[in-house]
């Protein structure tokens, strides 16, 4: 009996200890209740952690100044409806934020200076349910951190010159936008940094080859949901470093010798719910580590049983809902030997 008492009074006595300093450490990182009752705040091992949801700007501005230390993500959304600019110096009196996201407002322009006081911090960027109609160029221009932009759900229809150019992007999300113009020079700048970019639910009638032929280090493109009526993605025209290719729903008819001859290094492509009647024998003879294959809700009545000689590592092939008359048994032989 002794002995337990013992035992429970030392474990009060450390967790007596121990509890002071857990939350003065977490005074010294978010504010307490008292001073903030507008954005919940909580911080554990990746950092502080901040929402402000129907909150003016003013008072986020407010709460900012109150937080010492850099946050890791800050979370700003149902912006009253009548904000239509992002005003400048909004997070001036900030000591810096890792991850802003800013969503569901109508937005759809940003001030010049209005990331002014996260120049050194910021590194990924959401803006999205939002109502942006172009790349607000002038206020990213000062995010000399900046690997991740996402815009998703926007109402942006053009990816002008240079739109990115002084920014070292890794991953650009452009999802569910009304892009049907790229320029040229659209990823200028981007050229060694930009591997992922994100075009799906948009509507383009081909693919931005010029610009994205730029792209040394792109692996990863998605192009779905868009109106692009064939690939033409031969030695000339090719991507030579991507790896995942994604253009399901489009209006692509036919898959040719050439169309994907320059794409060595595609590892997985995706292209269901196009209208595909046509795949040549030797479509994949330049693409030896393709590994899946997506290729349902086609119009497909016959595969040639060399199909897949030429892809060894491959593993998945869907061919659900086509009309499929003759999948000839030596096909499947093949895969499987
Ligand atoms: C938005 O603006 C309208 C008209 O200017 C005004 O009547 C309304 O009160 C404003 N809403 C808010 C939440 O401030
Ligand atoms: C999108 O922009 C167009 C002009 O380009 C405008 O007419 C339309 O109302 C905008 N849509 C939304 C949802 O804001
Ligand atoms: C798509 O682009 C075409 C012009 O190429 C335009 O007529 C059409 O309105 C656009 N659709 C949307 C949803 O923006």
């Amino acid at each position: 009996m002794t002995t337990t008492g013992g035992m429970l009074a030392t474990v009060a006595v450390a967790l007596a200890a121990l509890l002071p300093l857990a939350s003065s450490q977490e005074a010294m990182m978010c504010p307490t209740w008292e001073e903030n009752p507008w954005c919940p705040c909580y911080n554990n091992d990746y950092g502080i952690f901040m929402e402000c949801p129907m909150v003016s700007l003013d008072m986020v501005s407010k709460v900012l100044g109150l937080v010492t230390n850099p946050i890791h993500s800050l979370s700003i959304y149902d912006l009253d409806p009548n904000v239509t600019t992002l005003p400048s110096e909004v997070f001036s009196q900030s000591a810096g934020v890792s991850q802003l996201q800013i969503s569901h407002s109508n937005l759809q322009s940003l001030a010049d200076g209005s990331f002014e006081g996260l120049e050194g911090s910021l590194e990924k960027l959401t803006i999205k349910h939002c109502k942006l109609n172009s790349i607000p160029q002038a206020p990213i221009f000062q995010l000399g951190r900046l690997t991740n932009l996402d815009f998703e759900n926007n109402n942006i229809t053009e990816i002008p010159s240079f739109a990115f150019s002084k920014l070292t992007l890794v991953s650009l999300n452009l999802k569910d936008n009304r892009i049907n113009l790229v320029s040229d020079y659209a990823f200028d700048g981007l050229k060694e940094s930009l591997e992922v970019i994100n075009f799906n639910g948009n509507n383009l009638s081909q693919l931005p080859l010029s610009s994205l032929r730029k792209l040394t280090s792109l692996k990863n493109l998605q192009v779905a949901f868009n109106r692009i009526p064939d690939v033409h993605l031969d030695e000339h025209n090719g991507l030579p470093t991507l790896q995942y290719l994604d253009m399901s729903s489009n209006r692509i008819r036919k898959i040719k010798s050439s169309s994907l001859s320059g794409l060595p290094e595609l590892v997985s492509l995706s292209l269901y719910m196009n209208s595909i009647n046509s795949v040549a024998r030797d479509a994949f003879s330049a693409n030896p580590l393709l590994e899946t294959l997506f290729f349902s809700h086609n119009n497909i009545r016959h595969l040639a049983r060399e199909t897949f000689k030429y892809t060894p590592k491959i593993k998945t092939i869907d061919l659900g809902n086509n009309n499929m008359q003759s999948i000839l048994g030596g096909l499947f032989m093949l895969l499987r030997a």
